[in-house]
């Protein structure tokens, strides 16, 4: 993913026409659109297709099973088109190896959740957020999801995957993190998903995401 504008939509309205129209609206100001299970669920698949005209797209199914299952929804999303995938990583590490075979065949990412942003967040991924972040460097993931709620997390997490791996970052605005504050902590890019797509104007609410991150 090019580092342009540090920024990911979270698109997670449920209907194609308001996907479309928010996607091209703000195409200026994102680096890539996350698409998860209320937009795929609501419009199948192929929205992804018409998704990655637009913008490159990265998966959000948490992808959490037996290696061979995690293998055939890789193959899946990226055969519509996506450029990455985010899984989890409590699976294990046959599990995790399983979704970076099918990424490196395609020539896309996969991202490891390590600590949720939502407060349930740190309930069960607090204590093992540090060793799945290990797991995602030593498995060869791309990059790893932390939470812009803690943007101290971010620092821990951060040392622990060095330089080479990308943290992209959920939680802010609606969820009450900071973009400036999270980029500042070693995020590579913020998404956002309810401040921008339910904004009036979600070209100008993606902007003031830009802005504040000096992008
Ligand atoms: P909002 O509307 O809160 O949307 O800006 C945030 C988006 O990110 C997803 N999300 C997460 N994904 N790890 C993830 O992999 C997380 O900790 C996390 N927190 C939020 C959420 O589903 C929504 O699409």
């Amino acid at each position: 993913m090019d580092k342009k504008n540090r920024l990911i939509l979270a698109l997670d309205v449920t209907d194609r026409e308001n996907a479309l129209r928010i996607a091209n609206e703000v195409s200026d100001y994102v680096d890539s659109i996350k698409v998860g299970y209320p937009l795929v669920l609501g419009e199948g698949l192929g929205i992804v297709k018409e998704l990655v005209e637009i913008a490159p797209v990265i998966a959000d199914f948490k992808v959490a099973d037996i290696p061979n299952t995690d293998r055939l929804i890789c193959e899946h999303v990226f055969n519509a088109g996506a450029a990455g995938i985010i899984t989890h990583g409590f699976t294990g590490r046959d599990s995790l190896d399983s979704c970076v075979k099918v990424a490196n065949d395609f020539g896309t990412d996969v991202y490891v959740v390590t600590e949720m942003s939502h407060p349930g967040g740190v309930e069960f991924f607090r204590p093992v957020a540090e060793d799945i972040a290990k797991m995602a460097v030593e498995a060869g993931a791309s990059g790893v999801v932390a939470p812009a709620t803690r943007p101290e997390r971010v620092k821990d997490i951060r040392k622990i995957i060095g330089e080479e791996l990308s943290i992209i970052s959920p939680g802010v605005g609606a969820q009450g993190g900071s973009a400036a504050d999270v980029i500042r902590a070693g995020a590579d890019w913020v998404i956002v998903g309810r401040s921008i797509y339910n904004s009036d104007s979600p070209a100008e609410a993606a902007k003031k995401i830009c802005d504040e991150m000096n992008c």
